[in-house]
């Protein structure tokens, strides 16, 4: 069964109160000489970086301008993530600090939204420490954003909506981007996997695949304003179209796209080794505008944890994916996610996960110390090892990892690369910066007016997270 979508009229409810805000923000300009400024942050994954980019294509429509600067905002909205404890200390943190921000600013409003508020007992906490917050929406709620600001706007009290939905898509949303180069395409919402120490599919529900004609036409609109990198976004992409009425899988998304004319680069994340198909590798290897890179979560080396985590694969099975994706597309740069310190994970189990990392050999690696998520069968489990022995492990992870990235990035020196040009370099000021097909950074120097160029770079030295290069040419 396909997912509904949000009507057309109940879209027009939040039009209107995008109307009714734009109103109050005319007046406010009138009154002070300025726009309402809003300052927007956002943690955790590129699906929250996306849902920012509608709300600020929300507020930009009701006459908001923007502000880098939370001391100078008048609206501070921050979307949260839950996916382990630190990020949401940290907006806890973050929390206390507004409080006195608010104290000497009485006007100042105060928003929550994102996966952490999503959960019941963060929202009570919330309600309960701090009050200065004067509105909560969940992940379901985004597109309601206008009318629940709008009551905020007007209403003592806090405003809040963290109604589980029935998976329904909002389709109409505007959005506002952040670079015009790269865009960030949903694919699909949700998670059906329930892996067992994850949060995710409370939070953001079941899986909702988006239709392929809505998909495509985002794409044509995109390349039409300039962009030329396309990522397509889904929790789970591998499991694209398996709740829609039509027989299109992702597959058929990235040859379709492949097809767009204007597109150059097309990337995707994140896949389930479970679900990725062999017609999958086919198409990464037969569409020349797929990026060669694949980020693949293995999350733990040992059968005995994998089965824990309710991963649905075994190691074997992961390595012989491994093997035919290495196979079929010779240099492919690997990626992937690993979890230390899964509750009944032994010292033994973590060796395993070591033994993968020096048989794939990934590119680069996204680690983390597991996390215990309140409402997830993991956060049953006894720990068998001590924090200490976890830290040492994951220290021990790094160490063997840092030593294969900075010798896969080796073997990039002397390469020419097309290098897609981001911006200046975020670690040198004098330089450029931008990324290979197969998404390692390079920093060179060059002119800010090659920003979203695409130029050709001789790979002059690898470095330990990044490789240093010098301009040979512009595009073929
Ligand atoms: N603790 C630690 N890491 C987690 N992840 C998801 N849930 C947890 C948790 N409870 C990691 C997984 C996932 C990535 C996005 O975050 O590795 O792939
Ligand atoms: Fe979480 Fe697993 Fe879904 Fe990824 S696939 S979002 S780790 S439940």
């Amino acid at each position: 069964m396909a997912a509904t979508e949000i009507t057309k009229e109940q879209w027009a409810v939040s039009e209107s109160y995008i109307a009714k805000i734009k109103e109050d923000n005319a007046l406010f300009a009138i009154q002070n000489g300025r726009a309402r400024l809003a300052h927007t942050e956002t943690y955790g994954c590129q699906q929250n970086v996306n849902d920012t980019e509608r709300i600020r294509g929300m507020l930009s429509k009701a006459g908001f301008e923007f502000t880098e600067n939370a001391e100078e905002a008048d609206l501070i909205i921050y979307n949260t993530c839950a996916v382990r404890e630190n990020a949401e200390q940290k907006v806890f943190g973050r929390l206390g600090i507004l409080k006195h921000m608010k104290e000497s600013k009485k006007d100042l409003m105060i928003a929550m939204c994102g996966c952490m508020v999503q959960q019941e007992h963060i929202t009570e906490k919330i309600k309960r420490v701090y009050g200065h917050v004067d509105l909560i929406f969940g992940t379901h709620a985004l597109w309601r954003m206008p009318e629940l600001l709008y009551r905020a706007m007007h209403e003592k009290g806090v405003v809040v909506d963290i109604t589980p939905s029935d998976g329904a898509i909002a389709e109409d949303v505007p959005i506002l981007r952040d670079k015009e180069q790269k865009a960030w395409v949903s694919i699909q919402y949700g998670c059906n996997n329930f892996c067992s120490y994850c949060i995710v599919p409370y939070v953001r529900g079941r899986e909702r695949s988006r239709k392929p004609d809505v998909i495509l036409n985002e794409v044509r609109n995109l390349v039409a304003n300039g962009t030329t990198e396309i990522s397509f976004l889904g929790q789970n992409v591998n499991s694209y179209g398996k709740d829609l009425d039509c027989d299109v899988d992702f597959s058929d998304i990235l040859r379709m796209t492949n097809e767009i004319e204007g597109v150059k680069r097309i990337r995707f994340m994140t896949s389930h080794p479970k679900d990725l198909s062999d017609k999958l590798i086919y198409t990464i290897r037969d569409c020349d505008k797929v990026c060669k890179q694949l980020h693949l979560p293995v999350q733990a080396g040992s059968n005995k944890i994998l089965k824990e985590m309710n991963r649905c694969y075994t190691k074997e099975e992961y390595l012989a994916k491994i093997d035919k994706i290495k196979k079929e597309i010779p240099g492919i740069a690997l990626t992937t996610d690993i979890i230390v310190g899964f509750p009944t994970e032994t010292n033994e189990d973590f060796k395993e996960t070591l033994d993968i990392l020096r048989y794939v050999r990934f590119d680069s690696i996204f680690s983390f110390i597991y996390s215990r998520r309140e409402g997830t069968p993991a956060a049953k489990l006894d720990f068998v090892l001590s924090e200490e022995e976890i830290h040492k492990n994951f220290n021990e992870l790094l160490e063997v990892q840092n030593q294969i990235c900075k010798e896969k990035n080796l073997e990039y020196e002397g390469r020419e690369e097309l290098v897609l040009v981001d911006g200046e370099s975020k670690t040198n000021k004098d330089c450029m910066q931008g990324r290979t097909d197969s998404g390692k950074i390079v920093n060179f120097k060059g002119s800010h007016d090659l920003t979203g160029k695409y130029v050709m770079v001789k790979i002059t030295k690898a470095k330990q997270w990044s490789l240093d290069g010098e301009i040979i040419g512009g595009e073929n």
